[in-house]
């Protein structure tokens, strides 16, 4: 079905690969009037915007300046009034340590008819992409996904998942060392298998796997950075050689 008008619809872009863009989005994309879109919307999915389409880039540059939370509900809410048919685009999956609960809420108090489209998370993709399955059967059974940001909240964000077989976290590069800290401190063995993957289902994308308590030292050594995902647990051990990777994405894994 094609983007409404006076519809807001609240898309997830997955986690960079166009491929890995839902059907769903992809009409989306080519048929609305307006796109608002994250800076992790990879540029590959760029291409299947309507190309009369107004580009609204809304999101944030790594710690650096974003568009205030409310402005993007003020353009959300004036451009489909205006009886334009709005996709707010996001990475992964909005669900998903998006600010996807405030905009429904803002539409909703603003009377705008909006639809969820779920897309693929980076939180299962990008670690398949490097060949690591977070449940893989004789390895995990549980699994944990956790933002390393805490808004300002005063609490260890892993303090209650520390024991997941399985932590997937998201948001956490420039904060390995307080993660090994506190798994470590939470009683997790430093021979843990981690693994750091970057740009995931990107070109370029590169992983890095290594003990938990060196896994700081292995990533900076790589000299591998955001956008990426930590993965800590046996699940983290394994990796496919020849994985799932395909076409020119090296999943290039630097044992450590
Ligand atoms: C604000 S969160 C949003 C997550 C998104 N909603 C999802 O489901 O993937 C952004 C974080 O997702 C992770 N991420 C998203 N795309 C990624 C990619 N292609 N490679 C590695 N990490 C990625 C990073 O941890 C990044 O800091």
């Amino acid at each position: 079905m094609h983007a409404r008008s006076g519809h807001v619809h609240l898309v997830g872009a997955g986690p960079g690969d166009p491929g890995l863009l839902t059907l769903r989005a992809h009409e989306l994309l080519r048929t609305c009037d307006v796109v608002l879109y994250d800076q992790l919307v990879g540029a590959g999915i760029h291409a299947f915007f309507h190309p009369d389409a107004e580009r609204l880039a809304v999101g944030k540059v790594g710690h650096g300046a974003q568009v205030a939370q409310g402005e993007i509900h003020r353009l959300m809410i004036e451009r489909a009034r205006a009886g334009r048919a709005v996709v707010r685009l996001q990475g992964g999956c909005p669900t998903l340590f998006g600010r996807l609960a405030e905009e429904v809420a803002a539409l909703r108090e603003a009377g705008i008819p909006y639809e969820v489209v779920p897309g693929v998370s980076s939180a299962l993709a990008v670690p398949a992409a490097a060949g690591i399955f977070v449940t893989e059967r004789g390895r995990a059974s549980s699994l944990a996904i956790v933002s390393a940001h805490t808004c300002g909240e005063d609490r260890e964000p892993y303090a209650s998942v520390a024991h997941a077989d399985t932590l997937v976290v998201l948001m956490g590069a420039r904060g390995i060392a307080r993660l090994q800290r506190d798994l470590l401190a939470a009683g997790r063995s430093p021979e843990t298998p981690a693994a750091f993957v970057a740009r995931g289902t990107l070109p370029g994308q590169r992983a890095v796997r290594s003990p938990l308590a060196t896994l700081e030292t292995a990533v900076h050594r790589a000299g591998l950075g955001a956008p990426a995902v930590m993965v800590v647990g046996e699940a983290a051990r394994a990796s496919a050689p020849d994985n799932v990777v395909v076409e020119d994405r090296s999943s290039d894994i630097l044992v450590s």
